[in-house]
């Protein structure tokens, strides 16, 4: 193999360029010509390629964002998209494709490789910590010091106003970043969508904490909670705000949300160098000939494994790490 890509694809995710990096200087190295494709999948149907060199990333390891570009590419998952994919690929003769993404930029990796014999290796880069097999994903460490930097702060204006505030943060689905940014800022409340909302125990905290006098709470909520089984509709912080005032009309409460302000900003070293590392190790991979393998950590040692059985893997609460949470917060 003489040609390997690498794209980003889906929510962008800091590690992301960091992860870019490491392909390009390390792929250099092992004497590969790489190709950044742009745009994720949909750069790839649109032949939106450019070659990159070792200056092309020099300082950009650090930076949030991704410098090739990101998309969300429904078209992936069509027959002919797939074809107008393969097509660039084989024009450019591109042979080994280093996908970094979440799980659905995977799905498509998995795809090429399986169906269209595209070497590829995927590298999970989300803030959502959603992917079960591997212990952290690019960007997750990042976006939970953004949200307990941010708590931090807000606690300021909290606090000297004895109010409360629900704070909605991301996750699709998965409450590890509020759960994980909950512990460390001591938020006195952490909702998350593996447990179903429960209104009377969330106030009857908020009652037993104003009768010892703490007025001002910190409510983080996980986008994606559910209410007696269903999806909450709509912004999450607003609707337990609400469903807090009709039970305690006179409570001094506001909601915020925290947003794409997570997925914004320099890397943490810990993401940076996770994606070096991840980074580094797809490029490994395809110099041993591999295909259909998704990068991997597990008690800091990076790994590889098929990404068919990583990505049937089912990801569940850290339920210590959430009952530490919510107890350790209590008054
Ligand atoms: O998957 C990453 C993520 O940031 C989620 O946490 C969030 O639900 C979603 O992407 C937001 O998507 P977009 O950037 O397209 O608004």
């Amino acid at each position: 193999m003489k040609r390997i890509g690498v794209l980003t694809s889906g929510g962008d995710s800091q590690g992301m360029n960091a992860a870019i990096y490491a392909t390009v200087r390390y792929g250099l190295q092992h004497g590969f010509e790489v190709y950044g494709i742009r745009n994720g999948y949909k750069g790839l149907m649109n032949d939106d390629i450019i070659k990159l060199t070792a200056k092309s990333v020099e300082g950009i390891a650090h930076r949030g964002g991704t410098v090739l570009g990101t998309a969300r590419c429904l078209e992936m998952k069509t027959v002919e998209g797939q074809q107008r994919a393969v097509a660039t690929l084989n024009k450019h003769g591109i042979e080994g494709l280093v996908v970094i993404g979440g799980d659905g930029s995977f799905a498509g990796a998995k795809t090429l490789s399986t169906q269209y014999g595209i070497k590829t290796i995927g590298i999970p880069g989300t803030i959502d910590n959603d992917l079960a097999y591997t212990d952290y994903t690019l960007g997750f460490d990042t976006a939970v010091t953004i949200v307990a930097n941010a708590v931090k702060d807000l606690r300021d204006t909290m606090s000297c106003n004895d109010r409360t505030c629900v704070v909605e943060v991301m996750g699709n689905r998965c409450g590890d970043i509020a759960v994980y940014a909950g512990l460390v800022c001591g938020a006195e409340a952490v909702l998350t969508p593996e447990v179903s909302y429960d209104a009377e125990a969330l106030v009857a905290r908020l009652k037993a904490n104003a009768k010892k006098g703490k007025l001002d709470n910190i409510i983080l909520v996980a986008e994606g909670i559910r209410s007696r089984g269903e999806l909450v509709k709509g912004k999450e912080a607003d609707y337990i705000m609400e469903d807090i005032l009709t039970r305690m009309p006179k409570i001094n409460i506001r909601s915020m949300v925290l947003g794409h302000l997570q997925r914004s900003g320099d890397a943490t070293v810990q993401d940076r160098l996770l994606g070096i590392r991840m980074g580094a190790h797809a490029v490994q991979c395809l110099a041993n000939g591999l295909t259909n393998r998704a990068i991997g950590v597990h008690n800091d040692a990076i790994f590889d494994e098929d990404i068919v059985e990583a990505l049937a893997k089912t990801k569940g609460l850290n339920v210590a790490l959430y009952e530490l949470a919510n107890n350790l917060s209590k008054y």
